[in-house]
């Protein structure tokens, strides 16, 4: 079984009056409780298969089923309900939410959108999301603003779970981190997919970061597969040129860290 199964995806833009694949031909899966990491140079289509699978925009061809269904096929309220199935983490969550709002009325939207709390039982449903990705309940009050950027991850990541999504798609979501906070902003992905099972899609181009979190990578190049396997081995020893390259421009220490 599959969270999540891509086939044959394609997009074309225009760049110069002229039509480009941004993505082109691209198929995948990701299981329940796996994280596939999508890697590549800028320009390669990362973030636009994120945008496809999160029907931010549409593909001109190919397949998405999400949890054993044609998710492209949806639409009104069947689209909504699913859409709750799988949430997002951005690079900015500065950018994502209005920066006045509160956490609680972050963390308040999708609990009242998606109808999973009353307005009754709702404050205590925001102070254990809080708590189950390590911040105090006392934050609830603050404006978005005001909080560090690490703490305004871990509300981004609060916002993404508070549906119970079976998939999150992370784009850059820890790459505007400094390390130490970055590396506990990744121990907390790992505890919540071990404890509830999410599948994540981690888009990244940090190869380090990736042989860290990933089961699998893709790397993609000009929006094709240019080599997909176990993240660890392809890290190691990359076999397609793009691949190569990508982990020359990677510190030593970090590819061969154990
Ligand atoms: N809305 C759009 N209109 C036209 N071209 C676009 C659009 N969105 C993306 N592109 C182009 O599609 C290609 C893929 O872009 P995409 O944002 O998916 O790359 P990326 O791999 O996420 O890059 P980065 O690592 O810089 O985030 C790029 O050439 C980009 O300029
Ligand atoms: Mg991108």
């Amino acid at each position: 079984m599959s969270v999540l199964a891509v086939s044959n995806l394609a997009k074309r833009y225009h760049r110069g009056g002229k039509p480009f694949a941004a993505v082109d031909d691209v198929s995948f899966e990701i299981g329940p409780a796996e994280t596939l990491a999508l890697a590549g140079p800028s320009g390669s289509g990362k973030s636009t298969i994120a945008r496809l699978v999160l029907r931010l925009i549409e593909p001109d061809a190919g397949r998405i089923d999400f949890e054993d269904s044609d998710f492209l096929a949806l639409s009104g309220a069947a689209l909504r309900a699913r859409r709750a199935r799988i949430q997002m983490v951005f690079q900015d969550p500065l950018a994502a939410f209005n920066p006045r709002a509160t956490v609680a009325r972050v963390l308040d939207d999708p609990l009242r959108i998606h109808g999973i709390a009353s307005r009754a039982e709702r404050p205590r449903r925001i102070a254990a999301l809080l708590e189950r990705v390590g911040l105090d309940a006392g934050l609830a009050a603050h404006a978005i603003h005001e909080i560090s950027g690490g703490q305004r991850q871990r509300v981004a990541i609060a916002r993404a779970i508070a549906t119970r999504p079976s998939l999150i798609v992370l784009d850059e979501a820890v790459s505007a981190l400094d390390v130490s906070v970055r590396g506990q902003i990744l121990e907390l992905l790992l505890d919540l997919q071990r404890r509830e099972r999410i599948a994540y899609l981690f888009i990244s181009h940090d190869l380090g970061v990736i042989r860290a979190v990933a089961h699998r990578v893709i790397i993609l190049d000009a929006g094709r597969i240019a080599e997909s396997g176990d993240a660890r081995a392809v890290v190691t020893n990359p076999q397609s040129a793009i691949g190569k390259a990508l982990v020359a421009a990677t510190p030593k220490l970090i590819r061969n860290r154990p």
